[in-house]
This record gives structure tokens, C-alpha cells and sequence, in this order.
């Protein structure tokens, strides 16, 4: 793992490189490029992180190698009925399954039925619609706009295609509005009332949310991709308890393998496990799952909970440092990992930005602002997220000079359309 300076204290990446050249030295250079990209940069995009190698090393296990299609034998889905697998010689990857599923209850002190199965969060949402939707039912979900994710209803995505999107969206300050979030319900009684985001700073309110699903006789999913490593270590409220089904990628603050899971109460556990399988996917990763695994027990040490607590402390001396400097933080700050920083007043645009701070080593992405006027791939502003830099040791300090090294990558932006204008 990288340190603050870029130094990396394990020569896990070299012999992976060393071993991909007895095969290709076009992938194995490729690798090595990425590797140093990513020691060398502050990165800063917000649904990234840099997982342990031992994560790491159980992806790239001989597990790859194993077929598994179906799920093991009680326990773990006594709840669900959908027992056995379609394969021989699953006794182990059986047991690691179970394990598996058992250190992420424990992760969220939950009892809902868990599925580690998923490949991916959109994998996740898409079986966690059909375990209790019918295609053309009507979904309220946060505007894509406002912080969504592609999953919860985008034009192009299957979502958006299978079902009849509705969209609640942000008040003047750009928090969710629970007010129309209300409303919506009430007009449309949709069959499912979703939250979650890619892009959301704040805390969300998911007991006012299972209230308004209640009230019209809906189900409440939450999506808590981004925070769900906030939530394992108590820095975010949690969704259990209240919603129906929650959805969750592995890869982000929860600093683990690319993967999703899908956690459900367990009257829905059958409909859950038949959705993943045999509905979306065919065989799990179960090398995937071994890391999926390894990760939840990081997630259960107390190192974990420190390093979510700086994540945030980090989030919120960034954002404040940019609002010193005179910037439109959207929400006027962060209760969690991430922020958008409002850069309509520029002449320069989101993607500008994200190109310019490239070239000098600083990765963040463009992002669509509240009452967006630029499309999507063009923007008027940028994500920027504390998860990465934390895990290599970043305190508040490193991200204050980080606000002060894009502040003169923005002036020098200023500068040019400026001069641009006067030629
Ligand atoms: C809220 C949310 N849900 C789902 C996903 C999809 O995850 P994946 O990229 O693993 O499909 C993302 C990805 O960024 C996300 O932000």
C-alpha cells in the first residue's frame, strides 16, 4: 500500500507485474503504468479506494478458477430455500459463501438476509428491482441530477427502460427535499420509494424515508454504495431496520473488492437469491467473494472505525477550506466522504477542470451541479472525495494544501478564458 508520499511499503504490485510478463509485456507494462499513476497522483475521486493487498490477493487466488452456480446448503440460506449448487466440489467455497455472509451481518449488526453474489452495485440494484418489481412499475428515486446514480432511473440504463421513473428532488440548499419527496408519494403511490447517491453530501434521513414508504403502502430500498463504510463503522446512520432491501457496492469507502451485495429482510430473502441467480447471473466470483470476505473482516477491527472517522474529519476540512477561499460547495459542506464543488460562476467548465488537474496529478471527476445548465459531459462541477487519500494516510492539513493546489489550477483556468474573451 502507498503511503502519503507515494512510497509503497509491500512489493505485492511489482510481482504482480513480474508475473503478467511471463504472459504479455504490453499488459504487464500497462499495469505498471496504472501502478505508478495512482502512487504518484492525489486521488480524489470519490467512489474510489485502494483495498489491502490481502483483498487484493484473495481476488487473485485459485478461487478464479472454481464454478459455483447456486447458492450452499443451510445455513446461511435456510431463510431464502434457494439451496445447493449446480456444481461438484463446492464443499469449500460453500463454507467461505457462509462465512462470508455471516462477518457482513456481524459488519452491519444486522439479521437480514445477505447475497455476496452480486458482480457489481448496478448488478445489485438490477436483481434487487426484480426481487419485488414487475416491469413498468413506478419508482421514486433521487433526480439523477441532484446525486442518483445510473441505476435509479436513467434514460439509457435498464432501469430507466423497465420501469416508470419518478424523481424527488433537492431543496434550494441542495439537500434532499423530504417535503416533496412526501409529495411524489402521495401523487403517484409508487410500488418502490429508493434512496441513495453517487454524489450526495449529506446525511440521509432513511426513518423519515421508511415513514412517507409506509404511509403509501411502498417499498423502501436504500442504495448506500457510497457510505456503506460510513455506515459499517457508525459514521453514518444506518438503513437497517428501515428499509426492505439495501444495496450496496464493495469498492468504495468500504475498501474492498469491486463487487455488490444485497442485503433484504428475510421474507424477501427467496425472491432476493432467485433474482441474482439464476435471474442476472450465472456463476459467483467466488474469488471475488473470498475478497468480499477478507474485507469484512477488516471492516470489523477497530483500525476501521478510525480510518472512517478521518475520512470524514479529512471531507469536512477540504470543504471548508474551499468555502474559505470563496467557493459554492454544494450544501454548503459535507457530513460524509464526498462534495460537489458549484462551479457555474466559472467560465470554465467541469470537465475543464477535471483535464487540468490531471496534468498536474490530481484525479477528480465533473459532475452535474443542482439546477445544472451544461450537459452531463461537459458539467459545471466536480466531485471530490476524501476515501482514497485517507487510506494513505492524508490528514486534515494534506487535504487543506490539496484545496490550495486545485485553487491555482482554477485560477490559471480563469486566466485563460479570461484572455481567450479579450482576443
Ligand atoms: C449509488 C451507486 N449505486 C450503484 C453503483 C454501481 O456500482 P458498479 O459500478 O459496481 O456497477 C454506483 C457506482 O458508482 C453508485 O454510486
Amino acid at each position: 500500500m502507498f503511503d502519503r508520499n507515494g512510497n509503497d511499503n509491500s512489493n505485492y504490485n511489482q510481482m504482480i507485474v513480474e508475473e503478467i510478463r511471463k504472459s504479455s509485456e504490453k499488459v504487464a507494462d500497462l499495469v505498471n503504468r496504472e501502478y505508478l499513476r495512482q502512487k504518484n497522483n492525489v486521488e480524489l475521486i470519490a467512489s474510489e479506494n485502494y483495498c489491502s493487498e490481502a483483498v487484493m490477493a484473495a481476488c487473485g487466488s485459485c478461487l478464479s478458477w472454481k464454478y459455483a452456480e447456486g447458492y450452499p446448503q443451510a445455513p446461511i440460506t435456510r431463510t431464502s430455500g434457494n439451496k445447493g449448487r449446480y456444481y461438484g466440489g463446492t464443499i469449500i467455497v460453500d463454507e467461505l459463501e457462509e462465512y462470508c455472509c455471516d462477518l457482513w451481518r456481524k459488519v452491519f449488526k444486522t439479521d437480514y438476509h445477505v447475497n455476496v453474489q452480486p458482480h457489481s452495485g448496478s448488478q445489485a440494484n438490477f436483481a434487487a428491482y426484480k426481487a419485488i418489481l414487475e416491469p413498468g412499475d413506478t419508482i421514486l428515486g433521487l433526480n439523477l441530477d441532484n446525486g442518483g446514480h445510473l441505476t435509479h432511473g436513467s434514460a439509457v440504463n435498464f432501469s430507466g427502460k423497465l420501469y416508470d421513473m419518478h424523481f424527488y428532488d433537492v431543496d434550494d440548499n441542495g439537500r434532499i427535499d423530504m417535503e416533496d419527496v412526501k409529495k411524489k408519494a402521495e401523487e403517484l403511490r409508487p410500488k418502490l420509494i429508493l434512496t441513495g447517491a453517487s454524489a450526495y453530501s449529506r446525511i440521509i434521513d432513511f426513518p423519515a424515508f421508511a415513514e412517507i414508504a409506509k404511509s403509501v403502502d411502498a417499498y423502501f430500498m436504500v442504495d448506500m454504495a457510497h457510505i456503506a463504510g460510513l455506515v459499517a463503522a457508525g459514521e453514518h446512520p444506518t438503513p437497517f431496520g428501515y428499509a426492505d432491501i439495501v444495496t450496496t457496492t464493495t469498492h468504495k469507502t468500504l475498501r474492498g473488492p469491486r463487487g455488490g451485495m444485497i442485503f433484504a429482510r428475510p421474507e424477501l430473502a427467496k425472491k432476493v437469491d432467485s433474482a441474482v441467480f439464476p435471474y442476472a447471473q450465472g456463476g459467483p466470483l467466488c474469488h471475488i467473494i473470498a475478497g468480499k470476505a477478507v474485507c469484512a473482516e477488516e471492516a470489523l477491527r477497530p483500525e476501521f472505525k478510525t480510518y472512517q472517522h478521518q475520512v470524514r474529519l479529512n471531507c469536512a476540512a477540504l470543504a471548508d477550506e474551499f468555502t474559505k477561499m470563496g467557493y459554492k460547495v454544494v450544501t454548503g459542506g459535507t457530513d460524509n466522504h464526498v462534495f460537489l464543488l458549484d462551479l457555474s460562476d466559472h467560465e470554465f467548465t467541469g470537465k475543464d477542470l477535471q483535464a487540468a488537474c490531471d496534468e498536474v496529478g490530481i484525479t477528480l471527476n465533473k459532475n452535474c451541479v443542482p439546477n445544472e445548465k451544461r450537459s452531463p459531459m461537459q458539467t459545471s462541477g466536480v466531485r471530490i472525495g476524501t476515501a482514497p487519500m485517507t487510506t494513505r494516510g492524508y490528514l486534515e492539513d494534506d487535504f487543506r494544501k490539496v484545496a490550495h493546489r486545485i485553487d491555482e489550477v482554477v485560477k490559471k483556468l480563469d486566466a485563460e478564458k479570461a484572455a481567450e474573451a479579450k482576443a
